[in-house]
């Protein structure tokens, strides 16, 4: 690999331990890996154990493109069962406690190999990684992994330069330049004095205050998509749109070979291919989202009674959190029989292009809402938290490919079954189903350019490589 005096570049990927986080990484790393960089993705040792039950988790350097690829995990210090792990705050101080030193022992250990790293690349969540990577002189980027938009929002209100909704005043509009009017519950809700999980707010914010040290800001998203955004944040900072990182160029054979799944995809594609051409409903929430159960029995009832094909995915609860299994109303799979199927995990890539799938019932987390995109999928939007009603707005109100189930204040209230039911109908027949249908394949038809030879995202994957290399020699 290289040659003695002169190893490959090697990019060192450090992330959050998060599906959604890891996945967009990982699509990056191959991305460099198949321009012929070295690149190591570390995250905790125990989300690599999730990783390894479903995946093949190499170790060594395995051959990617014109480059390699391997993982290297690091000991978040907590044992499966230590009662810290049901506790966000505790883990998220853990992890930075641990991860400072073993992240930094890790660079040390692959100088020492003549595998020298060039550039760090961490994802939100870990500020501390950039503060690493300052403290041993080496460049550092960060991969944003929520769309342009959220990016802003962090953005300006780290700043204080517009006013958010506070204690005093929660319910008030937010105007950011470039930006469509958000509504209170529209802006991502970390950032709202209501939110539960203001320790992620806490972290991604810690990212903002630290954005003086990545020489480059990547983002999952494409120029084409949020093009007027993006020339604004670029006036503030060096944004390069690198997305969808979903669409892989590389050949699907190679690129299966490194997966990050957290768990083994059902079989439903053999089903899919056996329903009629857009006529099955896709739902899921991601990886953490996890239904109150009324809300799941609203859903089922409006599927009963619009008599539409389904396929759902029925996730375990995540470990640790004292949530219980949903339940099915009774009599349900009977009812239903094969026009739905239910599945704990699906491989949502293709899913998301299968040409019997008609619409995606989803969360809108950012990877959801990119891949949506790029396979031309509509969407019925019912976001929960986080950057997810903000993607919503957009998905609705600007990309125009969604219907809207709700806005942010769904965590407290559950939509009933009357409400689900007419989104479904709406996004799978009339003229705004058809309308909804066009405009995704247009956003499709620009991400595959972006992604091609030569576009936006393709030259900025490009621009970023010349730099890192630039920098280290
Ligand atoms: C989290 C946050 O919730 C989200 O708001 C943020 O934008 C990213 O981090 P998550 O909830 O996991 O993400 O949702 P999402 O961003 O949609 O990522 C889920 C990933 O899991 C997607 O890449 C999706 O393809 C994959 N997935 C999900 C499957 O492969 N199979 C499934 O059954 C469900």
């Amino acid at each position: 690999m290289g040659s003695a005096d002169k190893p490959l570049v090697h990019v060192f990927l450090v992330s959050f331990p998060g599906q959604g986080h890891v996945n967009p990484l990982l699509r990056l790393g191959k991305r460099l890996a198949s321009k012929g960089l070295l690149v190591t993705l570390s995250t905790t040792e125990d989300f690599g154990k999730q990783m390894a039950k479903v995946n093949n988790i190499t170790h060594e350097p395995t051959p990617f493109g014109d480059g390699f690829i391997r993982f290297d995990f690091f000991n978040d210090g907590m044992d499966d069962d230590d009662p810290r792990r049901s506790s966000l705050d505790q883990c998220m101080a853990q992890l930075e406690l641990v991860g400072r030193e073993e992240v930094s022992r890790m660079i040390k250990r692959y100088e020492e190999q003549n595998r020298p790293v060039s550039c760090l690349i961490n994802n939100p969540f870990i500020p501390w990684a950039s503060d690493v990577a300052e403290s041993l002189n080496i460049p550092s980027a960060m991969l944003w992994v929520q769309s342009c938009a959220s990016f802003a929002a962090y953005y300006h209100y780290n700043n204080g330069s517009v006013p958010f909704p506070s204690e005093t005043d929660p319910e008030i509009d937010v105007q950011l330049p470039a930006m469509p009017l958000l509504k209170h519950d529209e802006i991502p809700s970390f950032l709202h004095p209501s939110t539960p999980y203001g320790v992620l707010g806490r972290a991604i914010l810690g990212q903002f205050k630290n954005l003086n040290k990545p020489f480059c800001v990547l983002m999952d998203t494409f120029q084409e998509l949020e093009h007027e955004l993006v020339e604004y944040m670029s006036k503030f900072c060096p944004v390069r749109t690198v997305g969808p990182l979903f669409m892989d160029p590389s050949p699907k054979a190679i690129t299966n070979t490194v997966r990050c799944d957290m768990m083994k995809a059902d079989d439903c594609i053999e089903w899919l291919d056996s329903k009629p051409p857009s006529s099955v409903v896709y739902i899921s929430f991601g990886t953490i989202v996890h239904l109150k159960q009324e809300q799941a029995d609203e859903i089922a009832h409006a599927l009963l009674n619009t008599g539409l094909s389904f396929l759902w995915v029925m996730k375990p609860p995540l470990p640790g959190f004292s949530l219980q299994p949903h339940t099915l109303p009774e009599g349900f799979l009977e009812k239903v029989g094969d026009k739905g199927k239910i599945v704990k995990w699906s491989p949502q890539e293709k899913v998301l292009t299968h040409p019997s799938v008609s619409c995606f019932l989803s969360h809108c987390g950012w990877n959801s809402t990119m891949e949506a995109l790029s396979s031309g999928m509509p969407i019925i939007a019912f976001p929960r938290w986080g950057d997810q009603v903000t993607d919503a707005v957009y998905l609705v109100d600007v990309f125009k490919t969604g219907v809207r189930m709700c806005r942010g204040e769904a965590e407290g209230r559950i939509i009933p079954r009357e409400e689900v039911e007419k989104c479904l109908r709406e996004a799978t027949e009339g003229p705004k189903a058809v309308e909804m249908k066009k405009n995704a394949l247009k956003w499709k038809a620009a991400a595959e350019a972006a992604v091609a030879d030569g576009g936006s995202s393709d030259r900025n994957i490009q621009d970023f490589i010349d730099e890192v290399k630039r920098r280290s020699t």
